[in-house]
C-alpha cells in the first residue's frame, strides 16, 4: 500500500526500477528514478530547453526553476511521488513524474523530453515505465492538464496504447485521464513499438 502524502520515512530508492530500454532509433538509453543528487543536472536540463518546450510543460515563460521546485522534482518518496529520467551518454535528456492526487488511485504525471531527443520515443518509454511503477503502488488511473495546443503530447497519450479519455473543461486546457490497467491493447502497443526499436537497433549494428 503506497503511504499516506506527506509521510516522513526515508524514501528507499527503487534501484528495481534502473533499466536500460532502446529509442525508437534503436539507441539504448537508461531509465532510472530520479535522485536528490540529480538537482545539478536537472537545473542544466532546464536551461537547455526551448522556451516552446518550457511553455508547454509549464503553461508559462518559466526560465529558470526555483530551488524549491529543484527540491520537489529531486526528492520524492517514490511511492506517491515518483519522477523517472531517461539518460544518453551520460546526459539527463527527459524526466515524467506522477504525483497522486489524493483521489481514489489516482496519480498526475507530467512530461518534458530535451528538444533534441523528441520523436524518439522517450515519452512514450516515460509514460511505460511510470505506469509499470504506479500500477506497483496502489495508483489506477493517470491524470494530465495540457494545453489545447500541445498536439505532441495529446498524440503521444492517444498512441501509447492506454484507453484516453479528454475533457475540454476551457478554451486552452485539456484534461486527460485514462486507466493504466495493462490491457490487452496496451501490451500489444508496448510489444509493437519494443520490436520497431529492436530492428532498428540490429540495424544500427
Ligand atoms: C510531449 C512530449 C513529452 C512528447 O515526447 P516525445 O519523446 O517526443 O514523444 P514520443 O517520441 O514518445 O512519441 C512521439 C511519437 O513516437 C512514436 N513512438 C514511440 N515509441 C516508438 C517506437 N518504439 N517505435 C516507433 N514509434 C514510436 C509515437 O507513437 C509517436 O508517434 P508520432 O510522432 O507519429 O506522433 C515532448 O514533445 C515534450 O517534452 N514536449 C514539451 C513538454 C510538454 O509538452 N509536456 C506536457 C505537459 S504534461
Amino acid at each position: 500500500m503506497p503511504a499516506p502524502a506527506g509521510a516522513t520515512f526515508a524514501a528507499r530508492y527503487p534501484s528495481e526500477l534502473e533499466v536500460d530500454a532502446l529509442a525508437a532509433d534503436g539507441t539504448v538509453v537508461r531509465i532510472r528514478p530520479i535522485r536528490p543528487d540529480d538537482a545539478l543536472a536537472l537545473v542544466e536540463f532546464h536551461g537547455r530547453l526551448s522556451p516552446e518546450t518550457v511553455y508547454l510543460r509549464f503553461f508559462s515563460a518559466h526560465p529558470r526553476l526555483s530551488p524549491r521546485e529543484v527540491t520537489r522534482f529531486t526528492v520524492v518518496d517514490y511511492l506517491d511521488r515518483l519522477a523517472l529520467v531517461v539518460e544518453a551518454d551520460n546526459t539527463l535528456v527527459a524526466i515524467g513524474r506522477y504525483d497522486a492526487t489524493g483521489r481514489d488511485g489516482e496519480a498526475e504525471v507530467a512530461f518534458v523530453v530535451a528538444d533534441l531527443y523528441h520523436h524518439l520515443g522517450l515519452g512514450t518509454l516515460l509514460l511505460e515505465h511510470l505506469a509499470d511503477a504506479a500500477r506497483t503502488r496502489g495508483i489506477r488511473s493517470f491524470v494530465a492538464d495540457t494545453l489545447a495546443q500541445n498536439g505532441p503530447m495529446l498524440q503521444m497519450f492517444r498512441a501509447a496504447g492506454f484507453r484516453v479519455a479528454c475533457h475540454h473543461d476551457d478554451l486552452d486546457l485539456v484534461r486527460v485521464t485514462f486507466p493504466i490497467e495493462a490491457t490487452d491493447e496496451l501490451v500489444k502497443a508496448v510489444g509493437l513499438r519494443r520490436h520497431t526499436a529492436e530492428q532498428r537497433f540490429i540495424d544500427r549494428l
